[in-house]
């Protein structure tokens, strides 16, 4: 790629970044109007528990949205578990794990349809019509897809995770959701939903002649801050330092106490210059409503030990009912598998209708 191809690149991005911040906003007032006009798509891999960066990133937001009246749905993406790994480890845990962490931190089952990739045929099939309308090179362009194939080092890249935005498409357009809660990373999956969703509505063409029949969604962009783990790198289970939902409070404050600062016993809130005494002013930010600034101003001289001291007390402080929670539905694996099976009711009986549409917009029906 030559530099001015980089920098068409880099400024497109940043166009398009711009544009999907500006949309989100848009978005949010508009739910204010009228949450009805709503649906909210989201999920996450079971692959391990969730920590406190999936939490201030999104899980507390869906509850939130669910809150204001958004019809959400929440998916547990067992499929996409095996597009990186050769085995599917300790599904069922895992599975059952996700549920656990959604109810304690206040999805109601009542208000969020809670279900999973495996439990819904007729999601997975619009996988095949869907992979008639993208390309092999758009494929390999994707931006996700091309880091995990440098990333696997010379070993192969499974069809699984060459396609998974397609499939991803197939997870949004099943229930006709037209908002998705994403991180910046996630922006192309999304692109490649719309394009999908027009490119079926122009190839293969309409039931009712005035709608398509897959609306076109948009991204819903996190406001949460890029949050680090405690040793100031990314936030990853592998490197010890994330604090999961999960956890208990002990077990919470001995990573903290570990945790990254610096040599200057004055706090301040310089995320540019001391970014792992701003990270954690952030956290106990995020999880007391103060502002970072004037909880540096109270501890002031007290150094690195006040300031874990007081990161720890916020997290636990916030995190103590839903830990609570959380213990009282892990010890009920007949209820939390009620949950998920009454959320894949729901979802089979949306999934058949959408597959029914698409059949017939195809001609395929006999
Ligand atoms: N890829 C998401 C993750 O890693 C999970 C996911 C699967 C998802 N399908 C989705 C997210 C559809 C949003 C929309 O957690």
């Amino acid at each position: 790629m030559t530099t001015s191809e980089e920098t068409l690149e880099q400024s497109t991005s940043d166009a398009s970044l711009a544009r999907s911040l500006a949309r989100s906003k848009e978005i949010d007032e508009a739910i204010d109007q009228d949450p009805t006009r709503f649906r909210v798509l989201t999920g996450d891999r079971p692959t391990g528990r969730l920590h406190l960066g999936h939490y201030f990133g999104t899980l507390r937001n869906r509850v939130l949205l669910q809150e204001r009246g958004v019809d959400t749905w929440v998916l547990v993406a067992d499929y996409q578990v095996i597009t990186d790994r050769d085995a599917v480890g300790p599904i069922q845990e895992r599975v059952l794990g996700l549920v656990t962490d959604y109810l304690a931190v206040g999805l109601d089952p009542e208000k969020t349809t809670i279900f999973n990739h495996s439990s819904i045929p007729a999601l997975n099939q619009l996988m095949l019509p869907f992979l008639s309308l993208v390309t092999e090179a758009e494929l390999h362009r994707n931006p996700t897809v091309k880091a995990e194939l440098e990333a696997t080092d010379g070993r192969a890249m499974t069809g699984l995770m060459l396609t998974y935005p397609v499939h991803q498409a197939c997870d949004i357009l099943f229930c006709k959701a037209n908002i998705v809660p994403v991180g910046q990373d996630q922006l192309p999956h999304i692109e490649q939903t719309r394009l999908i969703a027009q490119r079926f509505d122009k190839r293969y063409g309409r039931v009712d002649p005035k709608r398509a029949v897959f609306p076109r969604p948009d991204a819903l962009l996190s406001e949460t801050p890029l949050l680090l783990g405690t040793d100031g790198t990314k936030m990853s289970k592998s490197r010890g330092n994330t604090i999961e939902l999960a956890m208990t409070a002990d077990e919470t404050a001995k990573i903290l106490k570990r945790a990254k600062t610096d040599s200057d016993r004055h706090i301040t809130f310089d995320p540019e210059n001391r970014p792992e005494v701003a990270n954690l002013l952030t956290l106990a930010s995020l999880a007391t409503g103060e502002d970072p600034v004037a909880i540096a101003e109270r501890i002031g001289d007290g150094g690195g030990g006040a300031l874990k001291a007081t990161v720890t007390e916020a997290l636990n402080d916030m995190l103590a009912p839903i830990r609570a929670r959380r213990a009282e539905l892990a010890a009920d694996p007949g209820y939390l598998l009620s949950i998920l099976r009454q959320g894949n009711e729901k979802a089979n009986e949306r999934a058949e209708k959408t597959l029914n549409e698409v059949r017939e917009a195809m001609h395929m029906v006999y």
